[in-house]
């Protein structure tokens, strides 16, 4: 027999950008719903998009079956739409209007008691506003970067920290053969969880963190102690918030209308060449990009995901919103979506993990 929910429908969507898992997500939300509940599903599309503008999708749970291993989503995403500050797409040129007030029309009008807004911390701070303004919502911590405040860990990090392991080891053997400095961007923003993680994985011979300032003296010396010592290769994995010193991030584009419009990545192209001047050694670049968002999650993402899609619905149907679910310690709780929205998890620069990359002779570059 189902179970008595304080409500009749939910709405889902995913906010910012794609990561593995996000598909896993609906599925343990629509299958939580109708299988639990038996109360109905529905899908918006591109994010905050398709809220403003009216785009939603009845998701039935057949309609859910068979995508848990499948990447991306299948309501699609925008990293863009923000209902507070909203470009209509093709004339940004016109600037932004606040069509937030659409958007509670269009969740009264689709008949929806709550909505799941799958996204990081700019999705949940739009999710806060329109908390606030009357839509019950519930935050789920998705992103490759890792840097949600709230929870230990998002979903899409671990397959994200795989790609990147995978292609340390992959990029180890060029640099072997060849002697060669082979420096390996990660993404990540303004953190740096990705390429110590992933690094730490792939036995990174220096990790460059934004949580780290370093030196490019400590860069060298690290490498030229390696030399010395027979290595004549070195592995450095740089995540794209790192600046070069006493210079700004490096960015590759600006996205208007964005939450965070800067678009880092390209300072692992610049590091190779510094250090190829620095050293006389031969460096190579290698930018990971979107590859890490992209694939079928990692089983430990998969069944993240499905405890986060479950408990989402499990509190909207409690009747419980204006908060995020999230995973502390190994349990799977909620904490208020105020604590989450504006903020970022960082590194932290003495913490075990850094402590442990360092007992195994990894460098940051700050000796
Ligand atoms: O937040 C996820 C992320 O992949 C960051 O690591 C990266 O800086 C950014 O998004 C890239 O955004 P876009 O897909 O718009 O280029």
């Amino acid at each position: 027999m189902a179970k008595t929910a304080e409500i009749k429908r939910i709405g889902v969507l995913t906010g910012g950008g794609d990561c593995a898992g996000l598909n896993a997500v609906i599925r343990a939300v629509v299958k939580t719903a109708v299988h639990d509940y038996g109360i109905e599903a529905v899908g918006v599309r591109d994010g905050y998009d398709g809220l403003v503008r009216n785009r939603m999708l009845p998701l039935s749970y057949d309609d859910v079956s068979g995508i848990l291993t499948t990447g991306g989503t299948i309501l699609g995403a925008s990293n863009k739409a923000n209902p507070f500050e909203y470009f209509e797409p093709g004339q940004e040129e016109k600037g932004a209007s606040d069509r937030s007030g659409d958007c509670l029309e269009n969740f009264r009008a689709a008949g929806l008691d709550a909505l799941v807004c799958i996204g990081g911390d700019g999705t949940h701070s739009i999710a806060m506003k329109l908390q606030e303004m009357g839509i019950p919502c519930i935050g789920v911590p998705k992103t490759i970067d890792n840097d949600v405040c709230g929870t230990d860990v998002t979903f899409g990090f671990d397959t994200a920290v795989q790609v990147i392991a995978d292609a340390v080891d992959r990029l180890h053997t060029t640099a072997q053969s060849h002697h060669r400095v082979m420096v390996i961007e990660t993404m990540g923003r303004y953190v740096g969880w990705l390429a110590l993680v992933g690094g730490m994985a792939g036995g990174g011979d220096i990790i460059l963190i934004p949580e780290i300032p370093y030196t490019l003296q400590g860069v060298q010396a690290a490498i030229e102690r390696r030399l010395q010592s027979g290595r004549t290769f070195s592995i450095v994995v740089v995540a794209e918030g790192v600046k070069p010193p006493g210079g700004d991030y490096v960015t590759r584009d600006v996205v208007e209308g964005s939450h965070d419009p800067k678009r880092l990545g390209g300072v692992g192209v610049w590091l190779a060449k510094t250090i190829e001047d620095l050293t006389g050694l031969e460096s190579r670049a290698v930018v990971l990009g979107h590859l890490q968002r992209g694939g079928t999650p990692t089983a430990r993402d998969r069944v993240l995901a499905t405890r986060f899609g479950r408990e989402a619905t499990v509190t909207a149907c409690r009747g419980d919103s204006g908060v995020m679910v999230a995973l502390q310690r190994t349990e799977i709780t909620t904490v208020p979506l105020a604590q989450v929205a504006e903020r970022q998890r960082n590194v932290d620069p003495d913490g075990q993990l850094v402590q442990t990359a360092r007992s195994v002779g990894t460098v940051f570059g700050d000796e």
